[in-house]
């Protein structure tokens, strides 16, 4: 029996980079001699909406607890708010199932050069492992007097104990496995007094069940600084779901693009499915050209195999990734290429054949 997989391209550059990487991906799988994934195509996001007043079914969520994984190109057009496509698909799937974990690696592969000048592959390994959960995408707020002068917006964020300590309670476990067993801590506990004192003071609580890392606390905006003056100091990053968000986008630029990030939302207890994504969006700039870099897609899917117990399989696509880098052919222009999604992918695939 094959393991299913249920795959939402979505909206702009999403369908594009899933079609380049689902091949390389089976590629893998097929060179490992395991048995194939069945990928089943979920046609909904921005056009499903036109048609249906909302972005999934409403059974969606049953639907989809079915499934091994999820993998997610991307979610956003113009022609619909970005609150409705988001909470429309994606912050549904990551809270509804327990995917309280966002990993998001970022390595300088290479072959790609960095935006920070003298910085090579050496400098920059990290991961940022961001909750997913709860935080600052709690869904919790209102608005008031709309459109009138009195005008009133409230958004609420919600950190609990539980929630802090199981995100901890991972980096920690991750940075244990790595061999630098660096723990970055992003706060913000000098003005965000409440919820930042609490997320500090369960690292602090967690970090005695873990002797063997070396943590540091951070302010989330030096940590900024830090990102770009000494990438080299930082190992495991532990974020609270915004911090993370703009911390693993501005690791993505050091390695290079957007484009090259994968990310996976992971359900650690393996009760629902997790979900694997690149951490770009829609890009509805590019949309249609050709100029997506499959790059992150691939990565997302690499994460996917290493969660399905595919470990080896997993390194056959990143060795295939480090490859692509050598070559301007097989590199799309965001990483200084001349290849287009279509091409780079055919690449891939033929690289993971021949390893
Ligand atoms: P974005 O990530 O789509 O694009 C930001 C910039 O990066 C653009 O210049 C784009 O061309 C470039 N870029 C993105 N992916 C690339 C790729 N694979 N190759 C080369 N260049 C790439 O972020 P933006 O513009 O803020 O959002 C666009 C839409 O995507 C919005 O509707 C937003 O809500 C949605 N979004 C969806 C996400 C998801 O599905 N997980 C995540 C982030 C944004
Ligand atoms: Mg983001």
């Amino acid at each position: 029996m094959s393991r299913r997989i249920a795959v939402i391209a979505g909206d702009g550059v999403g369908p594009e980079v899933t079609a380049a990487a689902l091949p390389v991906v089976e590629a893998a799988v097929a060179a490992g001699g395991g048995e194939p994934l069945a990928f089943d195509a979920l046609p909904w996001g921005s056009r499903y909406y036109h048609e249906h007043g909302r972005m999934m079914p409403e059974d969606a969520l049953e639907r989809l607890a079915g499934y091994e994984a999820i993998f997610l190109g991307a979610i956003g057009s113009p022609e619909v708010p970005d609150h409705v496509t988001v909470w429309g698909v994606i912050l549904p799937i990551r809270q509804s199932f327990g995917q309280y974990v966002n990993l998001r690696p970022a390595r300088l592969l290479p072959g790609l050069t960095s935006p920070l000048r003298d910085r090579g592959p050496k400098d920059i390994d990290l991961v940022v492992v961001r909750e997913n959960s709860e935080g600052e995408y709690a869904d919790v707020g209102g608005r008031l007097h709309r459109g009138t002068l009195d005008e009133v917006a409230v958004q609420s964020s919600v950190f609990t104990r539980r929630g802090i300590e199981r995100i901890v309670e991972y980096a920690f476990g991750l940075a244990e496995r790595r061999p630098r067993r660096l723990l970055a801590s992003a706060t913000k506990s000098n003005s965000w007094a409440y919820a930042m004192t609490l997320w500090d003071e369960v690292v602090a609580d967690v970090s005695v069940r873990h002797p063997d890392v070396a943590v540091a606390k951070y302010h989330v905006d030096a940590l900024a600084t830090r990102f770009v003056t000494a990438p080299d100091s930082l190992d495991v990053v532990v974020c609270s779901n915004l911090f993370g968000d703009i911390l693993s986008d501005l690791a993505a630029g050091l390695v290079g693009s957007l484009g090259v990030a994968g990310s996976a939302n992971l359900d650690p207890t393996r009760r629902h499915p997790s979900m694997f994504e690149p951490i770009h969006g829609s890009a509805p700039d590019i949309a249609g050209t050709g100029l997506a870099n499959p790059f992150g897609a691939i990565s997302a899917g690499s994460l996917m195999l290493e969660h399905l117990g595919l470990a080896e399989e997993a390194a056959l696509l990143t060795r295939a990734l480090e490859r692509a880098c050598e070559r301007p052919e097989t590199r799309t222009p965001d990483v200084g290429g001349t290849g287009t999604t279509a091409s780079v992918a055919e690449a891939l695939v033929s690289f993971v054949r021949a390893a």
